[in-house]
């Protein structure tokens, strides 16, 4: 069976998933948009289990995880994105976060996993590349996850997820 890629349009620390994916940077010790609210909702054993296992921090395009503390996931998988308005544009940095966490949701045994778009916020990835490298990543990487469940924030990067998605073949 293989991957099923699916969008909602919601706050990615409410899925009722295996895992979430945060957005994160290479310090790992929290920060804005995706990166706050799962620190927010998590608590303080998500950044407790951060500076345990990443005392050096993660490298661009690469992936960890930690507890998902007060979330209904079980576990956080952190990735960084290339930051794209710091001249970051390296595309394959961005496909190697979702083909990482696919990796790192395999060892958990994670099925289900949220993604945020990485990348596209505070980093600036021009969106609708965002969504494609997100969708070709997760369609070609050999993995065990059942669900990778893709969270718009707001309506329009729901419809645009959307209209991506069922351009597919
Ligand atoms: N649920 C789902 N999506 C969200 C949420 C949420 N709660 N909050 C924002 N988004 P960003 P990046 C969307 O900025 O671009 C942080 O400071 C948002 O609309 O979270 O990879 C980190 O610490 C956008 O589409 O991540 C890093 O320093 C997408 O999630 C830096 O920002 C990603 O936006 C990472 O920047």
């Amino acid at each position: 069976m293989g991957i099923r890629i699916t969008v909602v349009q919601g706050d990615i620390t409410e899925q009722r998933v295996d895992a979430v994916v945060n957005a994160a940077n290479r310090g790992m010790r929290g920060g804005g948009g995706v990166d706050g609210a799962i620190h927010a909702a998590g608590g303080p054993e998500v950044l407790a289990d951060c500076v345990r296992r990443f005392p050096h921090g993660l490298a661009t395009g690469a992936a960890g995880w930690t507890t998902a503390g007060l979330m209904p996931a079980r576990w956080v998988i952190h990735v960084v994105g290339p930051n794209h308005r710091a001249g970051e544009t390296d595309r394959s940095l961005l496909l190697s976060c979702y083909s990482g966490a696919l990796a790192v949701a395999d060892e958990l045994g994670a099925g289900t996993v949220a993604f945020p778009l990485v990348s596209a916020g505070v980093y600036g990835w021009p969106r609708a590349d965002a969504i494609a490298a997100a969708l070709e990543a997760l369609g070609s990487t050999p993995t065990s996850v059942v669900e990778a469940r893709l969270v718009a924030f707001d309506a329009a990067a729901h419809a645009e997820i959307g209209a991506a998605l069922s351009g597919r073949p």
